[in-house]
């Protein structure tokens, strides 16, 4: 597995989630309880940007901003719709202060 350096990890306080640019698309970086998940940025029911929905860290989900779709932030499966389709998940992982992430989507290759 290929990692590639995204971001500090002092960008993203504990309870937060953040976008950033990849190879592999926009990717989502939630920081729950010194845990790192990461995801596709794009709500698979009309695109928009999770990063800017509401994460809940208790539950471990993310509400998209635009028709309050949720997803598990660990499996990336949509828990309540309307989206119907699981987002891209990716391995996240600290490394000396900084946040990396895997370039392909986690169970394809
Ligand atoms: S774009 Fe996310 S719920 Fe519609």
């Amino acid at each position: 597995m290929e990692f590639i350096r995204i971001a500090a990890l002092a960008e993203i306080p504990e309870g937060e989630v953040r976008a950033y640019d990849t190879p592999s698309g926009r990717v989502a970086i939630a920081h729950i309880e010194h845990r790192l998940f990461a995801f596709g940025d794009e709500c698979t029911h009309s695109g928009c940007s999770l990063a800017e929905g509401k994460l809940d860290d208790r539950k471990a989900t993310v509400e998209c901003p635009c028709h309050a779709s949720v997803f598990d932030v660990e499996t990336g499966e949509p828990v309540e719709g309307p989206a119907a389709d699981p987002l891209p998940v990716f391995v996240a992982r600290e490394e000396g202060g900084w946040i990396e992430v895997t370039t392909e989507p986690a169970g394809e290759g």
